[in-house]
C-alpha cells in the first residue's frame, strides 16, 4: 500500500534528530562525497538536480549550496516545509523549489524534464512496484545523466541485529526476512539488495552502475554515545569514506548507493 503523507509529517522531530546524530550526518556526507565522483566537477557548471522523495532536503541542500538547481519533490507538506525553510536559511531558496506530489505520479512539467541528475534515495523501501516506480524516476533524466538510488540494504538486517541485539535467533530469522518495522516513520519497510536492483537499473536503460556502502562500520559499533565525540567521530567519517566503494564492504553496509547513467539511445 502506498505510505501516508501524514506519517511522514508526524515524524519530523524525530526525522530531524536522527539527521543531526553521528549516523545521520555520515549518511549525507558519503552520499554527497560518491555523487562527487560523478558530476559538479569545474568545468560542468550548474546542474539541473531533481530529489525524487527528497523529504526535507538534506541531499538537496548540499547540492543546492555547491550552485546547483534542484527540485526537491515529496509528497509530505511538512517534510518540503522544511525543505524550503532549509533553503532560505541558507540563502539557497533561488537553487531549491519544493513541489509537492506523489513520485509514482510526477507533474507533466517534472516528468518530461530533462534533468541532469536525478536521486532516488530511501523511497524504494515505501512503494509496492519497485520497478515502476524506478522506471517513472529515471524518466525525467536526461540521457546520459546520473541517477542515484539509495535504500536499506536487506544484507544488513541480520548482521546487524546480532551485533547491536546479540540476538542470534533473531538474526537467523532476519535472514530470509525482507520486512523491516521503521519505528520512526511508523511504516513496514521492505528491504532491497544491490544484487536485485542492479539488473532493474539495466533493465530500465542505465549502465555504468557503482555500488557504494554508506555506515559499512557505524551501525556495528554499538557505543553510540561515542560517536559524538569530535575525534572519534572524524575518525568514523574517514574510515566510512575510505570503505564506501571497497567491496566487499559495501555489501553489508546497512545503506546501499546505486549511481548509474542513463544510456545514450540515439
Ligand atoms: C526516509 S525519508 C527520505 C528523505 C530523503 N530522500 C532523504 O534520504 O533524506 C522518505 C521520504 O519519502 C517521501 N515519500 C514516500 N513515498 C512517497 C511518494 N509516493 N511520493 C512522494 N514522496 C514520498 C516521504 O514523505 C519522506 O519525506
Amino acid at each position: 500500500m502506498p505510505e501516508n503523507p501524514e506519517k511522514f509529517d508526524t515524524a519530523m522531530a524525530g526525522w530531524t534528530e536522527w539527521q543531526e546524530a553521528p549516523w545521520g550526518r555520515i549518511r549525507y556526507t558519503v552520499a554527497e562525497a560518491n555523487l562527487l565522483r560523478h558530476v559538479g566537477g569545474p568545468a560542468e557548471g550548474p546542474l539541473r538536480v531533481l530529489d525524487l522523495a527528497g523529504g526535507d532536503g538534506g541531499d538537496a541542500i548540499r547540492l543546492a549550496a555547491r550552485g546547483h538547481h534542484v527540485t526537491v519533490v515529496d509528497h509530505a507538506p511538512a517534510m518540503l516545509a522544511a525543505a524550503g525553510e532549509r533553503a532560505a536559511a541558507g540563502g539557497l531558496s533561488e537553487r531549491v523549489a519544493c513541489v509537492r506530489a506523489d513520485v509514482t505520479e510526477l507533474p507533466a512539467d517534472l516528468a518530461a524534464g530533462e534533468f541532469d541528475v536525478v536521486l532516488c534515495h530511501n523511497l524504494v523501501q515505501y512503494v509496492d512496484d519497485v520497478p515502476a516506480t524506478l522506471a517513472g524516476a529515471l524518466a525525467p533524466l536526461r540521457e546520459g545523466g546520473l541517477f542515484s538510488l539509495m535504500a536499506i540494504n536487506r544484507h544488513s538486517e541480520a548482521l546487524n541485529i546480532a551485533v547491536r541485539r546479540t540476538d542470534p535467533r533473531a538474526a537467523l530469522a532476519a535472514l530470509g526476512d525482507d520486512r523491516l518495522q521503521s519505528a520512526l516513520f511508523d511504516a513496514e519497510l521492505t528491504l532491497h539488495t544491490a544484487e536485485e536492483l542492479i539488473p532493474t537499473l539495466e533493465s530500465l536503460g542505465c549502465e555504468d552502475v557503482h555500488h557504494y556502502g554508506i555506515r559499512t562500520f557505524c551501525d556495528y559499533i554499538t557505543d553510540d554515545a561515542r560517536k559524538y565525540d569530535p575525534g572519534y567521530y572524524a575518525d568514523l567519517e574517514r574510515l566510512e569514506l575510505a570503505t564506501t566503494a571497497l567491496h566487499p564492504y559495501p555489501h553489508t553496509a546497512r545503506l546501499l548507493q546505486l549511481t548509474a547513467r542513463k544510456r545514450l539511445t540515439g
